[in-house]
């Protein structure tokens, strides 16, 4: 049978998202629904529109749901179900401000995904990235493996990016890797980064190199004060639709996500950026890399400030 997958929030990451996935054209069928009135079937139309140009043959579906979960039978049947719906960021404010706000509409879209898309493996995007996807997998009691989140893939996107601005090299040439969370306690991992298959360490000095991961912990906060309403987009739904492309092929692909960590790192029991290996499973399984000790004692960090956070959030 055809591939089925869902984007909850038709907002400017819910769209794009929806746009990659379908020009990939290896799903049958996108599914795009917001609470918003005609906005999901006004984009899905425009999109559908752009199949002959694009040559794409998958069809795209735009719903409205209710506060009462009207309109999410049209989920049914979802493989990957992407959950962007929450508020971004206001200039000046911070993932975590929203924390309140999101618990909110991400448990009621995780509870309704999880009624009508039993079998689907969860992305959740919305923010606070890692609290969210602890959520996601509470509200929807699906197994850990089936619920993932989308930040590393961006922050290692954003770090690569920066790097490859620096040293005037292709971006294609730069390998490198953030863990942690999605927020103050990102780990960046120079030891695992790379340009042209050197150390990224022999590339620039360590304060060039601490300079970037600055660069990049604030990636999504200088987009959100330029754009002054809103946050990025571009780069977070190449992020997200790689990993739902990885989990409908069953690619294997390693990516750096948020995952459940189960002893790996010797950390358990917390959602937190890490690499692991996605297919249709969702996390087939955590990738343990070999970090240097600063690398390490900053994992650990990051893992007990998001464990601290995440566990408010079953009362949400
Ligand atoms: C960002 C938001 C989407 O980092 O978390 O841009």
């Amino acid at each position: 049978m055809g591939k089925k997958v869902t984007v909850v929030g038709a907002g400017f990451y819910g769209s794009t998202t929806a746009q990659r996935l379908a020009e990939y054209d290896v799903f049958d069928t996108v599914v795009i629904t917001d609470i918003v009135e005609g906005k999901p079937a006004g984009l899905a139309l425009d999109l559908n529109q752009s199949r002959a140009i694009e040559g794409f043959e998958t069809k795209v579906v735009g719903v409205t749901t209710g506060p009462n979960g009207e309109g999410y039978e049209a989920i049914e049947g979802s493989d990957v179900v992407v959950i962007t719906a929450g508020l971004p960021r206001k200039p000046g404010m911070s993932r975590m401000d929203l924390l309140e706000t999101n618990a909110k509409i991400v448990r009621q879209v995780a509870e309704n995904v999880a009624k009508y898309a039993p079998s689907a493996v969860v992305i959740v995007v919305s923010n606070p990235l890692d609290e969210m996807t602890a959520l996601a997998q509470i509200a929807t009691q699906f197994p850990k493996n089936r619920v993932l989140g989308q930040a590393g893939m961006l922050d290692t996107a954003r770090f690569s990016n920066f790097v490859a601005e620096a040293l005037n090299v292709p971006v294609a040439s730069v390998r490198t890797l953030t863990l942690g969370s999605h927020g103050d306690t990102m780990v960046p991992v120079p030891s695992k980064s790379t340009v042209n298959g050197k150390p990224l360490r022999d590339a620039m000095p360590a304060e060039q190199i601490e300079e970037l991961v600055v660069k990049t912990r604030n990636g999504g906060a200088e987009v959100v004060a330029l754009l002054k309403t809103g946050s990025a987009y571009y780069a977070p739904s190449a992020a997200a639709a790689r990993m739902a492309k990885a989990v409908a092929e069953d690619s294997g692909e390693v990516m750096p996500v948020c995952a459940w960590v189960d002893g790996e790192y010797g950390i358990s029991g917390v959602y937190l950026g890490v690499e692991a290996e996605i297919g249709a499973e969702g996390v087939k399984r955590v990738v343990e890399t070999d970090l240097d000790a600063d690398e390490r004692a900053s994992l650990l960090a990051a893992a007990e400030a998001v464990r601290a956070k995440q566990s408010d959030i079953s009362s949400m």
